[in-house]
């Protein structure tokens, strides 16, 4: 028997496509990759959420010189939320973006272990996390739920099997 897995996202063209609460997650995250410290890869990359009481938290990659030490920016947001007195509060947006020396104009999508790590704050919360994806110009994904990039992903349930 053959299954498989698919999803839909979105494709815009250009900024002015977007809501206007998008756009201004999108910029702020933008405006983030200013904050990374990037100093290996030089790839700045900026993450912004929207909470469901309306409050912003962000985060941006922190590099090591031991490179496996790195953090990316959606783990750094994370572990900010956690910190934060908005800890028991639902991300409803996220927003990435990055800025490198070239021209930064298409979208990127999380890593595998950012994947993993929002796939698990999604199930914990019950949560659907819509996802945005730009570079400082060009194209905007937009996707409704991370798990839709992880499909078949390793959870927490796989640990009582
Ligand atoms: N990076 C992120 O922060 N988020 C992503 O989704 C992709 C990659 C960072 C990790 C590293 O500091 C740099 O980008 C190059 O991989």
């Amino acid at each position: 028997m053959l299954h498989t897995k698919s999803f839909n996202y979105q494709v815009f063209t250009h900024d002015n496509e977007l809501n206007h609460q998008d756009l201004e997650l999108l910029n702020n995250a933008r405006q983030m990759t200013k904050h990374s410290y990037a100093a290996y890869s030089k790839f700045h990359v900026g993450a912004c959420a929207m909470l469901d009481n309306g409050k912003i938290i962000t985060g941006c990659n922190y590099e090591n010189a031991s490179f496996g030490a790195t953090i990316c920016a959606e783990r750094v947001l994370l572990g900010s939320l956690q910190a934060s007195e908005y800890r028991n509060n639902i991300i409803k947006t996220l927003a990435i973006s990055y800025c490198t020396n070239g021209l930064s104009n298409s979208p990127v999508t999380p890593c595998g272990i950012c994947r993993q790590s929002l796939l698990e704050y999604e199930i914990n919360n019950g949560c659907s996390i819509k996802l945005i994806m730009a570079g400082m110009s060009g194209e905007i994904w937009i996707i409704e739920g991370v798990h839709n990039i992880i499909p078949l992903g390793y959870t927490k349930t796989d640990l009582t099997k």
